[in-house]
């Protein structure tokens, strides 16, 4: 079925809005995506020459990040009225082309799903403490809820032993990556005008329990100062799947992207701390230490920040390809 929209064409042009919004590694935007005809179908694709190489070098976090994609692309089918039919990984021999999706059936919008397309442009990566505001009452419930939906598990840890367990992980991953010169290229790349803020940085990636990236190079100059180490950590979660195939990542991203938006919808954002699911060894032992066996693709923290920063995106119109050609040309 197609889409009687006005201006044919400009549905396709929202999509390719509210998908780019989502988050990515290092804010690299992986993905490009194609009009099938005039609004009759929106496909999602990865772009391997936007991944981090040494960040993700198989490729997982960029199949995360367009998975969060698809699921703001069939946010925005929602909001238009309709239902969307996708189609994950259409064309078995082009591994690239990772879902299509299609407008089926009318249908007016859930009071939720209004509120997550309102929350597509609210939501905010965060770095640093969280003000010691507690999480909504039932959010965690309602979010592992979503996370299920969409195929994946979300475990949050409340447990000091399982925290700590993660907490070494994550610092042996980030002290690994910072004594790595080629790694910490890759990082500082990411910040820059086009990339992720510097505001968005500010704080010392060793303020929480979980050590964060350190994008501006601040470890090595700052110390942080005992009492205040571990403040403001909020709620730590990890998102798993049973498999790791391409598959279980576009799930993985889906659930991701419900459980941000979800979350930014209630005044919450997230924190991201990957690091130690880019190490093989580390990632295997967190999934049998932490994950109960299912393989971990995300690590995150929970709270209400102070402040927010956004990054930019590329526009839609150079991230949509019409005919073969991007749709801005
Ligand atoms: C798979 C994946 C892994 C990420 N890992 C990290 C991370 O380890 N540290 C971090 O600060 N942000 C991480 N991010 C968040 C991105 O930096 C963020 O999405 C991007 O800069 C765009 O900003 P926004 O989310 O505020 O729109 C990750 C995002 C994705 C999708």
């Amino acid at each position: 079925m197609s889409v009687s929209y006005e201006n044919s064409g400009h549905a396709v042009m929202h999509l390719a809005r509210a998908a780019s919004l989502a988050p990515s590694p290092h804010n690299s935007q992986p993905w490009f995506f194609a009009e099938e005809g005039h609004d009759h179908g929106f496909e999602v694709h990865a772009d391997a020459g936007h991944r981090m190489l040494l960040t993700d070098p198989g490729g997982r976090e960029m199949v995360i990040a367009c998975g969060a994609a698809l699921f703001n692309a069939r946010t925005a089918v929602r909001h238009l009225g309709f239902q969307p039919a996708v189609d994950l990984l259409p064309e078995p021999g082009n591994p690239g082309f990772l879902a299509r999706v299609r407008f089926a059936a009318h249908a007016p919008s859930t009071p939720e799903e209004a509120a997550f397309a309102a929350a597509m442009a609210q939501r905010h990566t965060h770095r640093g403490p969280f003000t010691c505001a507690p999480l909504p009452e039932g959010l965690l419930d309602d979010l592992h809820e979503h996370a299920r939906v969409e195929g994946a598990v979300l475990r949050v840890l409340d447990e000091p032993e399982d925290l700590d367990v993660l907490a070494q992980l994550v610092r042996t991953a980030e002290d690994v990556h910072r004594a790595d010169p080629g790694h910490i290229w890759e990082v500082r790349r990411g910040v820059g005008s086009d990339g992720i803020p510097v505001e968005a940085c500010r704080y010392h990636p060793d303020c929480t329990l979980l050590a964060g990236r350190d994008y501006l190079d601040l470890a090595r100059r700052y110390l942080v100062p005992a009492r205040r180490r571990g403040q403001g950590t909020g709620v730590v979660a990890t998102l798993s799947t049973p498999r790791d195939d391409r598959q279980d990542w576009l799930r993985s991203g889906q659930a991701l992207q419900r459980v941000l938006l979800a979350s930014a919808a209630r005044g919450v954002m997230a924190a991201f701390h990957t690091q130690p699911l880019e190490l093989p060894a580390l990632r295997a032992v967190l999934r049998r230490r932490v994950t109960a066996g299912n393989f971990p693709q995300l690590v995150l923290r929970l709270g209400h920040p102070a402040q927010t920063w956004s990054s930019p995106r590329r526009a839609p119109s150079d991230v949509l390809v019409r005919d073969g050609a991007p749709a801005g040309r």
